[in-house]
């Protein structure tokens, strides 16, 4: 830590910029709501603020540079009103992974916190004014929840963080050492929580966690319980009309708690039908070195109880192509496995090496070229898949929830229960559930008409 800095006027407004998965964005709304519950304000959009909270992600190399990009273009060009530089604060996983070596390398950053520790940003902005250049990476496992303000005015959609960390140490990853081992946060505390969103305006609640579903906890009687459990508690919350989670891990399905999930999406109404399962790769030998704990075929099946259930389901998931190692008879099964899945909407992404993980000193790294050119191929078919799954739905009926409005006048945006997105023409508002007949498909999307 430097003592070089010199003390600054206090910042009056402040913005916060998530990058990365759903749960630093969940981080990212409440240390807004903690940093407007010390009397700043949030900066309006298009203005410069006196506080920026980058909340970084670390999982790939292009996300964690870009923290760097950022901090370099606010300290030329995000002037406060008097002139003075802004206060610069890094937050999230890149804060985890690299606190001491972002203050070596960027004077401008005034503190650093982890995501365990962003309940400690007002002292460390007092300390950070008074001119001591503060970084808090401490893991006290949930401290935080305790210690944030209560939720505000929120979105008709929200997010609520279940679970954090992961044990499962797969070898690309760098989510257990950036976000530490799995925790479940109380049940109580979660139906609390969600009880004040559904208050502040959620009508659907998705519950995040790295593994989310490896969420367990004791309700009310002292009884075990996991995901699905919690899930049946919060749809007693009489204006909370959906409810979705991400994201899972295959190895979490297999478990007791795991097959009450799966039997929960036929006998749960507000659960809405959608599976966000990442598979990785459909190779067997690619998973192994993965640290995968599931064979393309065990995957595959487990999707089959899913559907067996709720043979409607939506499935998702995350690939990584060009893994060490990986052949071009390798990549092929990953593309067979996603033309027998099917899948409503996936992420792809080109491996990335990440410092300290056991894949990037591994032997034979695939060539950046050949990683292009599978990613380009795979993800030509995830959206033929998409196109394909959307333009099934054509001739439903269902509810869109409307989460904005539209580019033209009296349209609006909102979700299937599918999580696809749908745009139509009414009288409505935001926040209305509003019941459609789907009528056209495009590759993202699909057009509605009011029933
Ligand atoms: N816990 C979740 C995913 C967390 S990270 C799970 O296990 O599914 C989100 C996605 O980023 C991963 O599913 C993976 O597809 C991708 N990812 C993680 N590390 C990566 C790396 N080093 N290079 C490329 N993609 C990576
Ligand atoms: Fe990363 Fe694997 Fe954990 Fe997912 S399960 S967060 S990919 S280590
Ligand atoms: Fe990124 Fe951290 Fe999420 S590394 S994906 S922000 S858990």
């Amino acid at each position: 830590m430097s003592d070089a800095a010199q003390p600054i006027a206090p910042p009056r407004t402040f913005r916060v910029t998530s990058f990365g998965c759903q749960m630093n964005v969940y981080d990212g709304e409440r240390m807004a709501e903690l940093l407007g519950s010390q009397g700043l304000e949030e900066a309006a959009e298009g203005e410069n603020a006196d506080l920026v909270v980058l909340n970084t992600c670390h999982i790939r190399e292009r996300a964690a540079e870009r923290v760097y990009s950022n901090i370099g273009h606010l300290s030329k060009r995000g002037r406060r009103a008097d002139g003075s530089a802004p206060l610069i604060a890094v937050a999230g996983c890149v804060a985890q992974a690299e606190g001491e070596e972002i203050m070596a390398r960027a004077p401008a950053v005034g503190l650093v916190v982890g995501p365990q520790a962003y309940h400690r940003l007002p002292a460390l902005l007092r300390e950070a004014v008074e001119g001591r250049r503060a970084v808090d990476t401490e893991m006290p496992p949930q401290a935080k929840f305790a210690a944030l303000p209560a939720r505000r005015k929120v979105a008709p959609s929200a997010f609520l963080t279940v679970q954090e960390g992961c044990d499962k140490f797969c070898t690309y990853c760098v989510v257990p050492y950036t976000r530490g081992a799995e925790i479940s946060r109380p049940y109580a505390d979660l139906v609390a929580e969600a009880q004040r969103l559904v208050e502040a305006g959620a009508r659907e609640i998705t519950l995040l966690g790295q593994n989310v579903n490896a969420w367990s906890g004791e309700d009310e009687k002292g009884r075990a319980v996991g995901l699905a459990g919690l899930i049946d508690a919060l749809s007693d919350i009489a204006g909370l009309a959906r409810i979705r989670y991400t994201t899972s891990h295959p190895a979490d399905m297999d478990t007791a708690a795991g097959k009450a999930l799966i039997a929960a999406h036929g006998q749960n109404p507000k659960l809405m039908p959608f599976l966000h399962l990442p598979v990785q790769s459909g190779s067997d030998r690619v998973l192994k070195a993965m640290n995968r704990s599931h064979d393309a075929a065990g995957y595959l099946a487990l999707l089959d109880r899913f559907r067996a259930v709720r043979p409607d389901i939506a499935l998702s998931g995350d690939f990584i192509v060009g893994f060490p190692g990986e052949t071009e008879a390798e990549f092929a099964e990953t593309l067979k496995l996603v033309d027998a899945v099917g899948y409503a909407q996936a992420f792809s992404f080109k491996y990335s090496p990440r410092p300290g993980t056991p894949a990037a000193t591994m032997a034979a790294q695939v060539a950046p070229a050949v990683m292009d050119e599978r990613l380009q191929r795979l993800q030509a078919a995830l959206g033929r898949h998409q196109h394909a799954f959307n333009a099934a739905s054509v001739g439903k009926r269902c509810h869109v929830l409307v989460e904005r409005k539209g580019k033209l006048p009296g349209q609006w945006l909102g979700k299937t229960p599918w999580l696809q997105s749908a745009h139509f023409f009414a009288d409505a508002a935001i926040g209305d559930l509003v019941e459609v007949d789907l009528v056209e498909a495009g590759p993202n999307s699909l057009a509605a008409r009011p029933v």
